[in-house]
């Protein structure tokens, strides 16, 4: 049977399944989109909002998708359809599946860059930049050269495709429980590097001191793309990986530590990236290719940087394969469940569709000037990918999924299935008033005002 525990696999443990979670969530997200989205949206009063949206939308949501996914065991589009047979609650499944295509495709393409700059770190390309134009030249050299591209492109897709068919606990679980630690303790020497570069301090205040005539309807939908984006909510993630999740575990507390690791390594990648730009001279606001420029000058500076270097852009890859690992696995379900595909005709099917809408992302960082250029100057195909599916399309997911765990499915239900086996509902009645109230009626105003105001990008 489709639903039943045993045939789909199930986490070996609770930290095993937080772990999984947090492989997800921490990624790509964290380190490369948190940093250049802040850069872009005025700093600190940008981490600020995106703090507050990871705390009121968020976590509620993550508890939300939790839920529905253990209480039915299915995929996205499976579980609404279990739930609420023939409504038309299986589009926002149906979305979810298209989204994690979507966002796997221009996510692997930046992830193969990791792989690409390790690579350049262990045959010492970085040994002596001294500035940050170097700096971009070197990227812009390096993402022009359109068989590079896409060739990491496929490789970081066979990567996935291999982890995804070993299935779920052995696939998964196993790459989280040492190298995420491993991650956040780089990140923080790194930091502290970073700090102690001349300039550093325009930087830090650059990231820490909000100025709040800067708050523009814009700043806020992109910290909301970005917390649902870094958290992977909003298309179905969470949901899936909870369908593999214990009735024994306390869905609260795991949310809540899943949620407290994604922001903290958010937060610490922002204090290696900013001091260091701003001690260099690099516009905040340079977009996807913000840390391929500024890490690089970090490594070239610090003793032992090379070594350092190679280290983090390793574990960087493997955070991300965490994280299009879960990605992948979204639609695998989806077709493994509902259309009983075997899992490896699911799993490479899927990754062949991932690869093949990949490549005009792989492009679009130089080797092809149209889909670099095409929304504008500092605008490309990628960007846009990026600002549709790991942007808007996660937003619409969370209000309505919202929307469904607080008003259709109901609070009831979902407490029912977080109290399975006595586990306790800490803050109840805060969540019910959030997923009620709060996340689906800013997500509402936000989405209205973006698209009154036309400011999309
Ligand atoms: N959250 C991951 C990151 O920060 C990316 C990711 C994985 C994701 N699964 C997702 C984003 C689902 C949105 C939805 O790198």
């Amino acid at each position: 049977m489709a639903g039943s525990e045993i045939s789909r696999g199930n986490w070996s443990s609770k930290i095993g399944f937080i772990l999984a979670a947090a492989g997800s969530a921490i990624g790509l997200g964290n380190i490369w989109r948190f940093p250049f989205v802040t850069g872009q949206n005025g700093g600190a009063v940008f981490v600020l909002i995106y703090v507050v949206i990871v705390a009121l939308i968020g976590l509620p949501v993550m508890i939300a998708e939790l839920s529905i996914g253990r209480h039915t065991q299915r995929n996205p589009v499976g579980a609404f359809q279990m739930l609420f047979p023939r409504s038309l609650w299986k589009i926002v499944g149906v979305v979810g599946v298209l989204t994690g295509l979507g966002i796997l495709s221009f996510y692997a393409v930046i992830a193969g860059y990791t792989l690409g700059y390790f690579m350049k770190t262990i045959v010492g390309s970085f040994n002596q930049i001294i500035s940050g134009e170097q700096s971009t030249q070197i990227f812009q050299n390096f993402s022009a050269n359109p068989y590079l591209s896409v060739s990491y492109l496929f490789i970081f897709i066979c990567l996935t495709v291999v982890v995804v068919m070993g299935g779920i606990a052995a696939g998964i679980e196993r790459w989280n429980k040492i190298l995420m630690p491993l991650l956040l303790g780089i990140i923080i020497v790194l930091a502290i590097f970073s700090m102690t570069l001349d300039g550093a301090g325009k930087g830090l205040a650059f990231y820490l001191k909000p100025d709040l005539t800067k708050i523009t309807g814009r700043t806020i939908a992109q910290a909301l793309g970005q917390a649902l984006f870094s958290l992977s909510l909003g298309m179905g993630t969470m949901l899936t990986y909870g369908s593999y999740l214990s009735k024994k575990e306390n869905l609260v507390t795991a949310a809540g530590y899943v949620c407290l690791f994604d922001m903290v390594i958010a937060v610490a990648a922002g204090f290696v990236i900013f001091p260091a730009l701003f001690a260099m001279n690099i516009n905040p606001a340079g977009g996807p290719k913000l840390v391929f420029v500024v890490l690089p000058s970090i490594f070239a500076r610090m003793p032992a940087g090379m070594i350092f270097g190679t280290l983090f852009f390793l574990l960087l890859a493997v955070a991300a394969l965490t994280s299009t690992v879960s990605l992948l696995e979204v639609p695998v379900a989806y077709f493994v469940d509902e259309h009983r595909w075997s899992r490896q005709k699911a799993v490479v099917a899927m990754g062949l569709v991932a690869f093949v809408l990949g490549i005009p992302s792989a492009l679009s960082l130089g080797a092809s000037s149209v889909l670099t250029k095409l929304v504008s100057e500092n605008f490309g195909f990628l960007d846009l990918m990026n600002a549709i599916f790991g942007n808007y399309s996660l937003s619409i997911g969370a209000f309505f999924i919202a929307v469904f765990a607080g008003y259709q499915w109901g609070t009831t239900a979902v407490a029912r299935e977080i109290q399975a086996e006595g586990s306790v509902f800490y803050f109840r009645r805060l969540w019910i008033f959030l997923i009620r109230f709060i996340c689906p009626i800013a997500i509402f105003i936000i989405l209205a005002y973006i698209a009154w105001t036309g400011e999309y990008f």
